[in-house]
């Protein structure tokens, strides 16, 4: 263990300045702040050309020794190494050989919500715009398809440890191995997904050959929640008009009904999923019009007709944060002045810490279009946080992957400021 390590045990008690003198010179010197403890293993061994696994930088070590009784002072000092490391280059998402961020960590002692939390999302935050900026200056030289950074909106995601790959060699042969199953995968490609079987089982519309989730009826509240949302400013005219993207089980657009909407749009691209919805008579619906095909092409139509919703959700499959980004640009549009936007935010929903960055980027986005945004905090059924089991009390038991691991929900309501 190099002395940079060794420091960021914080063995040391009481933890005064002397820490941060220290920290400062290592980095000053030349340690990169994510030098990492199997690096350091390396190092001393002699050990050279061996690939690295994984990536426990001083952020875990600091993260993982946290003492639970450190004073207000010490607080203070902890908290200046962490910004000290941030400064310079720390990684706020690598992770260790226990598969955690140090925000995971963080979590995992008690210290959620805490100053220490604060720090490391708000540190994710800035990293995320950057490297956006980063990808956007590159984006002429990248084919956009490849980008191992591409992830999914956390709902339903690939199967990049995206939180790790950032940090890793781009002509690593690895790497160009994720980019091809990435690419391959229809939780995370849309051009795939629309051309893979889909089978909807108990509970659960899922890709038939691999068992992805697409939806599952555990989100029956946060659907509700959604579909309050685009009631919410319902006028007694009965006018009220509404567009949801994504049928998926037809959970929201059953709520939606119920409500009795003058007009209820849904638009729709997987050809099994429009099966669905012919067999179950939703094409004929008085007050129903079906946009069959992708919200892209679709929706982005309504624009010169004249169609204006007070209420719209969004929930797809195999989509990024860039797309939502996209969509915003039509919902600015569409919405009417007191209509409210809402969607399945399942944004990096399977780290709390990626779900919590995701949360104020998503905000800082929506502002950016003039819709202040408000979060409900909901709590999906217990079920969801057990990993699956032979006894069945596991939502995930017969899904490839799970796609929600909070234990918290932030039901999204945006509006016009
Ligand atoms: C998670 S499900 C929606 C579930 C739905 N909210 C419910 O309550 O059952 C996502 C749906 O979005 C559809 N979808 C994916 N990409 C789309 C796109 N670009 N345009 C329109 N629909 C899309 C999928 O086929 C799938 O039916």
């Amino acid at each position: 263990m190099s002395e940079l390590h060794e420091l960021c045990r914080l063995a040391d008690r009481p933890i005064n300045h002397d820490y941060v003198s220290k920290l400062k010179h290592y980095l000053k010197e030349g340690i990169p702040a994510t030098y990492t403890l199997e690096e350091a293993y390396h190092v001393e061994n002699g050990i050279e050309d061996r690939e690295l696994t994984s990536t426990t930088t001083p952020l875990h070590i600091i993260a993982s020794h946290i003492p639970q009784d450190a004073t207000e002072n010490e607080e203070a000092i902890i908290l200046e190494m962490l910004d000290e490391l941030l400064l310079w280059g720390a990684g706020w998402s690598l992770i260790d050989k226990d598969n955690q961020t140090p925000g995971c960590i963080l979590d995992k002692r008690g210290f959620y919500g805490s100053e220490y939390w604060n720090t490391i999302v708000n540190a994710g935050v800035r990293a995320e715009i950057l490297l956006r900026k980063v990808e956007d200056n590159i984006e002429f030289i990248e084919d956009e398809s490849l980008s191992i950074d591409e992830k999914p909106l956390g709902e339903k995601p690939g199967d990049g440890q995206y939180v790790n790959t950032k940090a890793q060699d781009d002509e690593d042969n690895a790497v160009e191995k994720i980019r091809q199953q990435l690419q391959d995968d229809p939780s995370n490609t849309t051009s795939i997904y629309l051309k893979t079987k889909l089978e909807y089982k108990v509970g659960a519309l899922v890709t038939k050959d691999r068992g992805d989730g697409v939806m599952m009826s555990w989100e029956d509240t946060l659907m509700q929640a959604g579909c309050d949302s685009m009631f919410k400013n319902e006028q007694p005219d009965n006018d009220h008009c509404v567009l949801n993207i994504g049928f998926g089980m037809g959970i929201i657009d059953t709520m939606i009904q119920k409500k009795k909407p003058r007009k209820h749009y849904i638009c729709e691209a997987h050809p099994d999923v429009l099966a669905k919805m012919k067999e179950e008579g939703w094409m004929s619906k008085e007050n129903v019009v079906v946009l069959s095909g992708k919200w892209q092409d679709q929706v982005s139509e309504l624009l010169s007709k004249g169609v204006f919703f007070d209420g719209i959700y969004y929930d797809t499959y195999s989509e990024h944060y860039e797309d939502m980004l996209d969509l915003f640009d039509l919902v600015v549009g569409l919405l009417k002045p007191e209509g409210v936007f809402s969607f399945f935010n399942g944004l990096g929903a399977d780290r709390r810490v990626v779900y919590d960055v995701y949360r104020k980027l998503v905000e800082i986005d929506l502002n950016n279009y003039g819709l202040s945004v408000s979060f409900k905090e909901l709590v999906p059924p217990k079920e969801t946080l057990v990993e699956p089991t032979e006894t069945g009390d596991s939502v995930w038991n017969d899904i490839r992957r799970a796609y929600w691991s909070c234990p918290v929900y932030y039901h999204p309501e945006a509006e016009f400021m």
